[in-house]
């Protein structure tokens, strides 16, 4: 498969599962926002291969994850048969019966049509459910934009129109929470330095994995030339004795439908 014919739904689940576990692993001290209890219909959104929701049905919790990325969804039923897992977008999925939380780690991110997932949310939600997530915030891997941004440019690409992500501040994802009904008692944004696995092959496999539309134009051999022009930017801030660290920032948000 070529760049130009992934689909942005498409995820490569043993390139996700084998190189980066630090995104559940990271995500687990949000639990302890979630708080999940025995008995409560959660929602995991954008449940990935499941790791979590697998974290939040062992608190005894009635938990189903929902991706829209089917490859993931597939992995995830392999991963847990005992939880439902089903393929929905968080711009517009339905829930049978009113929920007591939804949960999402690292995902909003990629969904630029925030509005339209909050309304998803805040109708799937009982009164008194909670939203609890943590995504990219604004700032979010500043420096690896920038360093993809210059080196297209030496192909007479813009970035910005091949840019997949959505990285608000606290202001504008509180203020979009709230205008729908929401109360936000909980926001924090915060700066999370994310050591890389792999050693010197840690930025090309974190761009391979996450930022591959931006070499969606390229032909194999500038999808070469971009990442080492890349690597050579970074190097001299994000690349310390043989681990690649990638400029990670985050918000986390907690918000309540009353
Ligand atoms: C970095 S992974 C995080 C997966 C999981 N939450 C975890 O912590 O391991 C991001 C996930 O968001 C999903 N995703 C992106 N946009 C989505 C959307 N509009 N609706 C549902 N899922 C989406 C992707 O398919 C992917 O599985």
């Amino acid at each position: 498969m070529n760049n130009l014919s992934i689909p942005n739904n498409y995820w490569d689940t043993s390139l996700y599962e084998d190189k980066h576990a630090f995104v559940w692993q990271y995500g687990e001290d949000l639990l302890k926002f979630l708080n999940p209890q025995p008995g409560e219909s959660i929602l995991d959104l954008g449940c990935g291969t499941g790791q979590l929701t697998e974290k939040i049905a062992q608190a005894g919790a009635q938990v189903m994850g929902v991706d829209h990325a089917s490859t993931m969804i597939e992995k995830a039923r392999q991963n847990y048969p005992h939880i439902r897992f089903d393929v929905a977008d968080a711009t517009n999925f339905q829930v049978d019966k009113p929920l007591d939380a939804v949960f999402s780690n690292a995902v909003l991110h990629w969904v630029k049509e925030a509005d339209s997932a909050i309304a998803s949310i805040h109708q799937s939600l009982k009164p008194g459910g909670r939203f609890v997530a943590e995504f990219g915030s604004k700032g979010n891997v500043e420096a690896i934009v920038t360093a993809l941004s210059s080196a297209l440019e030496a192909f007479n690409i813009s970035a910005q129109t091949l840019n997949p992500w959505y990285f608000p501040s606290i202001g504008e994802y509180a203020t979009l929470l709230e205008q729908q009904g929401f109360d936000v008692i909980y926001a924090i944004l915060f700066p999370r330095p994310t050591p890389l696995a792999e050693g010197e092959a840690g930025m090309a496999n974190w761009i391979q994995m996450f930022a591959s539309s931006f070499l969606a134009e390229l032909s194999g051999e500038q999808h070469t030339q971009v990442i080492h022009a890349v690597e050579e930017q970074l190097k001299p801030t994000l690349y310390q004795q043989g681990t690649w660290t990638a400029d990670y920032r985050r918000i986390r948000i907690v918000a309540i439908k009353p």
